[in-house]
């Protein structure tokens, strides 16, 4: 019997998390007529995705000619051949629709001179199946597009009467003895109650895990929380080991400048003042794909041509471009580089570095948003009554590495997508499930035994020692050795987790608790990621290997899946998705253009 107050609700659909994919589930869920509740551990607005700057992607063609299947093409090379073809084919078709409901809703888009939705130049995105020029395909407001979605997506989801539980962090999921998801645990901050959702469908959009590492432009609320959930249902994860490095975050603070202030026209340099990525990526130079830029910066820097009085940083130039444009495109990164590197733009570069900034891998889902309780024998295989979108997911259209602005995308059309499959599978009518009382219980014990945890380790002290580790161990280039002690050292971080100290026992705005319960949900995301970039050999887009330069398809084009047991890792592959949606003779893709080939750009 729990002594704790546990108050119970019921819905058809519940939403875990409130960034760009959990509300445009929301809103989708809601506007079929779902009861739908968003449950968020912060408040709408300032879910991660408000810091989303530079766009989001699609062929809308406002700026020049585009079109859907070189954004497919695009975002297949971008993925290095990793990202599941029907999943890619979906976005890229959806992309356009999902950006016009978005205009409908209201997002604030900028415009152009004849009214239409402003579209800036990305890395990584082409004309002509890559042999164009870079192409206008990132639909921006301002360098704010996040933010101006996030406020649209809310306000529209309180309009369809959506309910939203604010400020109640999520603990665990509660599963059926066969599997079957039936809802979660959730902890109310402000006043210290548990709460028991009871749902016939739970979406996990709870995010990215980029708090793994000591540096990333992520914000302090990205600890995985779905993953460890997943985690801990003993469901795998999905290709953790790739994670991206923003080229440019500012050097010291973390924090992001978009790639749309390269994609107006600034440009890289190293302490020789070169324009160093017209040697590395002739054609499109610095709006190459970002793990390649990132990688051609620490070359430089390694190399001993990087700036500063360390030499250990890059300096990206906007003072070239009109005033003017620096207003109107780019005020918020204006204000960044002032605020956290006391730099004007209009006169001086912008001291910048590599930085995590987002996670490839994540909970496996078909293109429908559906978790996938998948294994070697049984790669597509459903985990009933649970669903993912967002960055907490992997569909998988990113791949090995992602192409910006295509973040925003995957977030709208997924969790459209989750929408409209969840509209097909939920029945209103059916009577919710019975909740597991051993899963509840279970929950509410792990709930009681963290609060009370009583060893020798303040949690700060832990985490710190875990991002230390993953930032040093798992970084933009990788080795054996390297990750081989990164495996070794993380175990001894993991196995430390018993001697943590909680010391405030209160249940009210209890941080101490919450970073130890966040904690617990990021250690899974660093193991699963380490010990899938030591088992890899080979080098894919964000995964690059210095003892094994090369993409290996024949052994290694395979989505890696990871299990958690303790703090075991158990590791199985499944294969990538290679049939498109349509074939080419209806309208698709014509396979041949998207068949592996050398990267280069
Ligand atoms: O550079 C940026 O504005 C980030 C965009 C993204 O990650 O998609």
């Amino acid at each position: 019997m729990s002594a704790y107050k546990i108050e119970e609700h019921s819905y058809d659909v519940v939403v875990v998390g409130a960034g760009g994919a959990g509300l445009r589930a929301t809103l989708g869920m809601a506007e079929q007529g779902l009861k739908t509740a968003c449950v968020t551990k912060v408040f709408p607005t300032r879910s991660h995705t408000v810091a989303a700057q530079g766009g989001i992607a699609a062929s809308l063609s406002n700026m020049g000619p585009d079109h859907w299947q070189w954004h497919m093409y695009d975002t297949v090379k971008g993925s290095d051949w990793l990202g599941d073809t029907d999943a890619m084919e979906y976005l890229a078709r959806e992309a356009p629709k999902a950006v016009y409901e978005l205009e409908h809703y209201g997002v604030p888009f900028s415009r152009t001179e004849d009214g239409k939705i402003y579209q800036r130049p990305f890395g990584g995105h082409t004309t002509e199946f890559g042999e164009g020029p870079p192409v206008q395909r990132t639909c921006a407001a301002a360098d704010r597009t996040g933010h101006a979605m996030l406020h649209t997506l809310y306000g529209q989801s309180v309009k369809q009467k959506a309910e939203f539980y604010i400020e109640y962090f999520a603990t665990d999921l509660i599963m059926s003895e066969d599997g079957v998801c039936q809802g979660v645990l959730a902890w109310k901050l402000d006043d210290g109650t548990l709460h028991l959702f009871n749902a016939k469908m739970v979406v996990l959009a709870t995010g990215g895990y980029g708090r793994a590492y000591f540096s990333a432009t992520s914000a302090h609320t990205c600890t995985g929380d779905g993953n460890g959930m997943i985690a801990r249902a003993g469901l795998p994860l999905q290709d953790m080991e790739f994670v991206q490095f923003h080229p440019t975050g500012i050097y010291g603070a973390g924090c992001l400048i978009t790639e749309g202030a390269r994609g107006e026209g600034g440009y890289l340099t190293n302490s020789e003042g070169e324009r160093f990525m017209e040697r590395y990526a002739p054609t499109y130079k610095d709006l190459a794909s970002r793990d390649v830029v990132s990688r051609c910066m620490t070359i430089e820097i390694r190399e001993g041509r990087g700036v500063g009085p360390a030499s250990d940083h890059i300096h990206l130039h906007l003072n070239h471009l009109p005033p003017e444009t620096l207003k109107l495109r780019l005020p918020g990164i204006s204000e960044s580089a002032r605020v956290f590197a006391g730099v004007d733009v209009n006169k001086e570069p912008i001291p910048v570095l590599p930085t995590v900034h987002y996670n490839m891998g994540g909970i496996p889902t078909n293109y429908w948003g559906e978790v996938l309780n998948a294994d070697a024998e049984n790669p597509t295989r459903v985990a009933p009554g649970l669903m993912a979108v967002g960055e907490a997911a992997c569909a998988s259209v990113h791949g090995a590495n992602r192409l910006g602005s295509n973040s925003l995308i995957d977030l709208v059309v997924f969790g459209r997508a989750a929408a409209i499959r969840a509209g097909q599978v939920v029945d209103p009518k059916a009577p919710n499930p019975v909740l597991n009382k051993a899963s509840v219980d279970k929950a509410v014990e792990r709930f009681d035994r963290f609060r009370n945890l009583d060893g020798a380790i303040p949690t700060a002290d832990l985490r710190l020692e875990m991002q230390k580790t993953m930032q040093a161990n798992a970084a933009v280039f990788r080795t054996e050795e390297v990750l081989a002690e990164g495996v070794a050292e993380m175990d001894k971080v993991a196995a430390k987790m018993g001697d943590l100290k909680v010391t405030d026992r209160s249940l009210i705005w209890n941080s101490d608790l919450m970073e130890t319960l966040e904690l617990d949900n990021l250690m899974p995301c660093a193991l699963t990621t380490i010990n899938g970039a030591l088992a890899r050999k080979e080098s894919r887009g964000a995964h690059a290997r210095e003892d094994y330069a090369d993409r290996d398809d024949k052994n290694w084009r395979k989505h890696t899946l990871a299990r958690i047991d303790g703090s075991k890792v158990a590791l199985d592959y499944r294969p990538v998705v290679t049939e498109p949606l349509t074939k080419a003779e209806e309208g698709g893709i014509d396979l041949k253009k998207i068949a592996p080939k050398a990267r280069v750009y």
